[in-house]
């Protein structure tokens, strides 16, 4: 990856790491990953042909585990900056053309030009400043068909003063300063005030992690 635009950010990945992600999650997690990402993506509901756009879509592990969902004419479109990934995932998918790839930023105003069933961002808005988090709320709904969902699968709320103190010291360690300030705020008030409406959530690991869904309104 080439210099970073938000050198604070714990989500604009080193080439290393960028090579090694899965298996530095795999790790670790202490091997929990596999079964939690499988699971996040089956309560996403996906239907045979939904088209999802996959913001942040790193190496493709995702959208692979979402391409079992979807029959021939459901569709994955992976936007990432890392060319890196961009290659990882264009392997991933060599032969199916459920996918594609397409190198772009999603932290500044975007328009593909196609209006998607689902928007899923895993791992990623958190590590932005809060102000670019709201333009890449308007990415998601931007390209969202009325009715259409949004899932961010990340953080959930919590108060970093009050969880376990071992549990504070593993995410003061691991996770960089936006990522703080995300665990702080009310995020279906934010989608709320993004357009979207009736949420669902899903909690994972002890409830420090969420898959929160909102609707665009179907109007
Ligand atoms: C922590 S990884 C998560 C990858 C994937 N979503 C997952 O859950 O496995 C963050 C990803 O966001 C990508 N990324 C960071 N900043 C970006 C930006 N401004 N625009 C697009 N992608 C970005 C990185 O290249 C990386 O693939």
């Amino acid at each position: 990856m080439a210099e970073k635009i938000y050198p604070d950010s714990g989500v604009e990945l080193t080439t290393t790491l960028a090579k090694h992600y899965d298996r530095v999650l795999n790790i670790g997690s202490l091997g929990l990953y596999a079964g939690f990402i499988r699971k996040a993506i089956r309560e996403m509901r996906i239907n045979p042909e939904d088209h999802i756009l996959d913001l942040g879509c790193g190496t493709g592990r995702n959208a692979r585990l979402m391409t079992r969902f979807l029959n021939e004419r459901g569709k994955v479109t992976g936007l990432d900056i890392s060319d890196h990934m961009g290659k990882h995932f264009l392997r991933t998918f060599q032969n199916d053309r459920r996918a594609e790839f397409i190198r772009t930023r999603i932290d500044q105003r975007f328009d593909l030009g196609i209006s998607v069933d689902k928007v899923f961002i895993s791992f990623v808005i958190h590590g932005f400043p809060h102000d670019v988090r709201d333009i890449i709320i308007q990415n998601a709904y931007r390209h969202l068909k009325p009715g259409g969902t949004f899932h961010i699968l990340d953080y959930a709320e919590f108060n970093l003063d009050t969880i376990p103190v071992h549990h504070r010291l593993i995410f003061k360690t691991f996770e960089c300063k936006y990522a703080f300030d995300f665990v702080s705020r009310d995020w279906k008030k934010i989608l709320r005030g993004h357009g979207f409406e009736e949420f669902t959530e899903w909690f994972h690991f002890r409830g420090y992690v969420r898959l929160l869904s909102a609707r665009k309104s179907r109007e």
